[in-house]
C-alpha cells in the first residue's frame, strides 16, 4: 500500500496541475465551459479522493499515530501529523471546488471555483508531501 500511495501521488500532482491550469486558462481566455473541463474536474477529485483512502490505510497500518507522542523529531511530525492533515484540508478544500462550480451557472464562475479551491488544494499538498523520502 506505501508503494501504491507513493506512485499515485504522482497522479494526483500530474492530474491536479493539469486542472488548475485548464481553469487557469479558460478562466483567463474567457473560454466556454464545456464536458471536457467537467470531466477534468470529476477525475481530479476521485483521483484525489482515492489517495485520500490510500494514505489513512498507510498511516494506521504502519503505526504512524505511534510518532504523535514524538512530535519533537521533525521527520517523524511530518508524517504523522503535518503531512495527514494537510492533505485532508486540501482533499477538504479540492472537494468545496467541486461542489462550488456545480452551483455555478456563468462559465467564468466555474472555472473560478477550480481556479481557487484546487489552487489552494495544490499549494496545501505541495507544502507538505515529504519530498525527502519521495524523490
Ligand atoms: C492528496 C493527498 C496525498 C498525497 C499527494 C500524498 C503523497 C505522499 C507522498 C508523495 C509520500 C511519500 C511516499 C514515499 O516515501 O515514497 C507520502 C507518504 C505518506 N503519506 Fe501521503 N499523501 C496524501 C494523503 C495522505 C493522507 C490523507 C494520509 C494519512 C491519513 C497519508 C499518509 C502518509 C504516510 C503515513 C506516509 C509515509 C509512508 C512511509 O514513508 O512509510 N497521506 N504521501
Amino acid at each position: 500500500m506505501k508503494e501504491v500511495h507513493s506512485y499515485w501521488a504522482y497522479l494526483v500532482l500530474i492530474i491536479l496541475i493539469f486542472a488548475v491550469i485548464n481553469a487557469i486558462i479558460g478562466l483567463t481566455q474567457k473560454k466556454q465551459f464545456t464536458d471536457k473541463d467537467l470531466r477534468i474536474g470529476l477525475f481530479t477529485l476521485i483521483v484525489s479522493h482515492i489517495q485520500l483512502l490510500i494514505g489513512f490505510v498507510v498511516y494506521f497500518t504502519g503505526g504512524f499515530q505511534d510518532g504523535l507522542s514524538e512530535m519533537k523529531n521533525p521527520a517523524i511530525r511530518l508524517l504523522s501529523l503535518e503531512h495527514p492533515l494537510t492533505m485532508i484540508l486540501a482533499i477538504i478544500f479540492i472537494t468545496i471546488g467541486w461542489s462550488k462550480h456545480k452551483k455555478k451557472t456563468e462559465d467564468a464562475a466555474k472555472f473560478k471555483s477550480f481556479v481557487i479551491f484546487y489552487g489552494i488544494g495544490l499549494v496545501l499538498i505541495l507544502s507538505r508531501i515529504p519530498w525527502n523520502n519521495w524523490l
